[in-house]
């Protein structure tokens, strides 16, 4: 054994010197490495390619830097480092470096600045001090830190060139997922609570309990210096497929034997539960919770991390870029097709620069850490470059091809006879990825970021159109008859309590007059599955001049969607049938209906003082002409311990 217990060994004269005890500066270390926020953690918490300092009490004489040497013997699982202390800053080719500035020192409490390399692996250091003196005297001491990624450091690779956005993407444990549909994106407020008790232990505990690890520990603490292999290793490590994940995913809409993915709302609950459960997975995550979960654990490690909700999020199974829907003659949506469209998907970006792929690859990188697809065998998907994404760039890692469909993938709506005849076909190439957003930094609002990932042709204006018309889409094999056009156009985002208020344009393009049958279908759907049966239809006749254009408003009213706000979401759809011709088309909006917003009031903002009670008023508007109840859950990360709960 390098140290021996016991501390000491040789003769103690006046050569008598021993380490008493090692002072790990934590608050000056704290500051220095801007992970102050970690002070509830008992360990020290500092970061790569910055010196920490720690200060000896030595008993006997002082240091002397002229006869005594000193090592220190740095300890990851069983690797380790023998690192040499200099009396200068400069010395020392080795990457791991440590050194005593003599000058202005009190050598009987020197101090020792360690300094690891911007390339160590992250995780839960030992370290081992030892003095030598002429006598061959030997003193040891020991210490522990947790070591973690640092965005401030140039050479590391997750360096991240702004305050604001190392204050977002680092530092910040509260921020806002966005949900819904583009016309109506809800922002969920989301706390990802690095900083309470018990989470960077379960975050590195994490890492500990992944296959990487318990397969080849050694490996595993040699590829930790790398964001590419951590963010992998963690996307694979959220859900529990294959694994001790955190969370266990639920889409059966039923959640008796757990918590229901939408009461969450934070993610230091879940990975504390995880961790004090000897890593049985937590019920019930969906996408957002993954995602907001990973997001918390590589802020944790100090990597940039930021939650991206993808509106209209294709799972393209069979990889040919088409997703399929299929209506009846009145526009009902049918349970067809194994494709699907989440009306929103939400994952992470990590921020890292990719030596694995060369120059270009650096910056955001996708990885998303609900089960979808197995990747290489596991449920884990990314780093996937977002730039690579937009190329279409499928010869780099990883998961591109299926990133792209999810952002890109055409969607064809069929209308079918109820003898499966296709009466009609459209393709609509804006609606998969319509907007991708994040929360913006420093500001509560959504930052469009759809153009990271595509290449936009032209701006197109209109908000909510989806139009079909008969005779323009020659992939559909049939002629050029008909010649009536639909758009189907929402006045307003929906609001809980008023009517949906939306416009059907109907064009006749041809020059003879029309009879055309309007139905009109509204469905209640989850934003993950086929929409259920339909809770509000109409049907109308109507006649159309030659050439004429015309604009029928339409309005769904609240005695008929109340069953329908909360998570839920509405498929309209629009299917004009041509009397004479037969001919049909169809033209189709998803949305959500906001529901009414909580508003927080806190009373004398102005003069808050530290460790007294504080007043703050929630008020909350029902907008229905039926009672409303449920239970008010308070939760304040770094304020309160757990959760008040009002009913
Ligand atoms: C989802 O939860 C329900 C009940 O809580 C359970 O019966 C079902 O097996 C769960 N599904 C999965 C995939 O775990
Ligand atoms: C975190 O984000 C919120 C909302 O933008 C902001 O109010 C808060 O100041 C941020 N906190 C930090 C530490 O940057
Ligand atoms: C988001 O940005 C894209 C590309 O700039 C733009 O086409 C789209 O209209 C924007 N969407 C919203 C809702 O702002």
């Amino acid at each position: 054994d390098w140290c021996p217990p016991g501390g000491a060994s040789g003769s103690p004269f006046s050569d008598y010197l021993l380490i008493q005890n090692v002072n790990l500066e934590k608050s000056e270390n704290l500051l220095r490495h801007r992970t102050e926020d970690f002070s509830s953690s008992k360990a020290l918490v500092v970061r790569r390619g910055a010196p920490f300092r720690v200060t000896l009490q030595l008993e006997g004489r002082p240091l002397n830097p002229r006869t005594d040497s000193l090592r220190i013997k740095v300890l990851l699982g069983n690797l380790y480092v023998l690192i040499p202390v200099t009396f200068s800053k400069k010395v020392s080719s080795s990457p791991w470096k440590a050194y005593i500035d003599p000058s202005g020192q009190n050598l009987q409490s020197p101090s020792i600045f360690i300094c690891p390399p911007a390339s160590a692996s992250v995780g839960h250091y030992r370290f081992q001090l030892r003095v030598f003196t002429r006598n061959s005297w030997k003193t040891c001491a020991f210490g522990r830190f947790i070591l973690l990624c640092n965005p401030w450091c140039r050479e590391d690779t997750v360096y991240i060139p702004f305050e604001d956005q190392r204050e977002e993407y680092v530092q910040n444990d509260s921020g806002l997922l966005f949900m819904g549909t583009p016309v109506n994106p809800v922002s969920r407020p989301w706390s990802f609570d690095q900083y309470e008790p018990g989470v960077l232990e379960a975050c590195l505990k994490l890492l500990q309990v992944s296959p990487q690890h318990q397969n080849n520990r050694r490996m595993d603490y040699l590829y930790r210096n790398n964001p590419v292999y951590l963010s992998r290793v963690v996307s694979a490590m959220i859900n529990s497929e294959d694994d001790q994940g955190v969370l266990k995913g639920n889409w059966s809409g039923d959640f008796k034997q757990g918590v229901h993915p939408s009461t969450w709302t934070g993610s230091g609950d879940i990975l504390t539960q995880w961790a004090e459960s000897a890593y049985t997975p937590v019920k019930y995550g969906q996408c957002w919770v993954f995602a907001a979960v990973m997001c918390t654990v590589m802020r944790a490690l100090g990597i940039p991390c930021r939650v991206v909700t993808n509106f209209n999020s294709a799972h393209d199974t069979n990889g040919n870029l088409v997703i399929e829907e299929y209506y009846t003659e009145t526009g009902q949506k049918l349970k067809r097709s194994k494709d699907s469209i989440w009306n929103f998907h939400v994952w992470v970006e990590c921020w890292m620069a990719r030596r694995d792929l060369g120059p270009g690859m650096d910056g955001w990188q996708v990885l998303d850490p609900t089960p979808q697809e197995r990747s290489r065998g596991v449920f884990c998907c990314g780093p996937a470059p977002v730039k690579a994404i937009k190329d279409q760039r499928y010869d780099l890692f990883y998961d591109i091809p299926f990133v792209y469909a999810e952002v890109n993938a055409d969607v064809h709506s069929v209308v079918v006879s109820s003898d499966g005849r296709v009466l009609s076909y459209n393709k609509d190439t804006e609606r998969v990825g319509s907007l991708i957003c994040t929360k913006a930094v420093s500001h509560s609002q959504h930052q469009n970021i759809t153009r990271d990932y595509k290449h936009i042709r032209s701006p197109t204006s209109t908000l909510t159109s989806r139009s079909s018309t008969m005779s323009e889409d020659s992939t559909s094999g049939r002629g050029p008859m008909g010649g009536v056009a639909v758009f189907l156009f929402l006045d307003k985002g929906p609001v809980a309590g008023e009517p949906v208020r939306f416009s059907v344009k109907v064009i006749n393009r041809q020059s003879v007059s029309k009879v055309i049958k309007m139905h009109l279908n509204a469905q209640a759907k989850e934003y993950n599955h086929s929409p259920s049966d339909t809770f509000w239809e109409a049907h109308h006749v109507i006649q159309m001049a030659p050439m004429e254009a015309k604009v029928f408003h339409q309005q769904i009213l609240p005695a008929h969607y109340e069953d329908v706000v909360g998570d839920d979401l509405v498929n309209l759809a629009v299917v004009l049938e041509d009397v004479a011709s037969k001919e049909r088309v169809l033209a189709s909006e998803e949305f959500n209906i906001a529901s009414p917003q909580l508003t927080i009031e806190i009373a004398d903002k102005d003069v808050i003082v530290p460790n007294k009670e504080q007043t703050a008023m929630v008020t909350f508007t029902n907008p229905f002409s039926h009672p409303v109840s449920g239970v008010l859950t308070v939760a304040g990360a770094g304020l309160i311990q757990g959760k008040i709960h009002f009913r």
